[in-house]
């Protein structure tokens, strides 16, 4: 008997506004296939997303993906970690029970000794309140961009807060982070 594996279409329909906080010391660790099936997750990931870890394991990533989020987020993830480069950016996670919370995530690939990509791995901890303050309303523009032009409505919309910031999305990330 095979079982089903979990997906975003799986998650609850019920988000409520309800936000946990990851510990200052707490690290979220997850790892994934190439297709973002989740291979691996430790205690604190099951705890702050509601599933089991019998319910993430094979399940895919974007069982915990939040509405919130713009779907550029992710493209520019992607992007960039199947180009064997890291990725750092604020993400929105959706938990089981509709709640949500904010993490500071890293992820990168992992490679075989040819250099093959055979897996993922995303390392997450508390994003400080101050980023999320700068970041959620951005999201926010992004996403309401994606419902009427799609991606590229929300690239733009990105390119041009970075270009009157004159900044990058890599300094943004990092300077939020600092609490600059
Ligand atoms: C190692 C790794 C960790 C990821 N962690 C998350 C995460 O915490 N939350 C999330 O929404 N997506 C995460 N993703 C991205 C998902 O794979 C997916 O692209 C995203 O949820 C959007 O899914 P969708 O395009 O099917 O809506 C991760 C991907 C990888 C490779």
């Amino acid at each position: 008997m095979s079982l089903k594996k979990l997906s975003k279409l799986d998650a609850t329909k019920n988000i409520i506004n309800k936000e946990t906080k990851l510990s200052e010391n707490d690290f979220i660790i997850s790892k994934t296939d190439t297709k973002g099936n989740i291979i691996y997750c430790n205690e604190i990931f099951t705890k702050m997303a509601g599933y089991s870890a019998s319910e993430l394991i094979g399940a895919n990533h974007n069982l915990i993906r939040h509405p919130d989020m713009p779907r550029l987020a992710f493209k520019v993830a992607w992007d960039l970690i199947k180009n064997k480069k890291e990725f750092f950016g604020y993400v929105k996670n959706l938990s089981k029970d509709g709640g949500f919370y904010w993490v500071f995530t890293y992820i990168t690939a992992d490679l075989d000794l040819n250099g093959k990509i055979i897996s993922y791995t995303s390392v997450r901890r508390k994003a400080p309140q101050s980023a999320i303050d700068t970041i959620a309303p951005i999201y926010k523009l992004l996403v309401d961009a994606e419902k009427k032009g799609g991606i590229d409505a929300s690239a733009k919309i990105l390119n041009s807060y970075l270009q009157e910031n004159d900044t990058t999305y890599e300094e943004l990330v990092i300077n939020l982070q600092k609490g600059v």
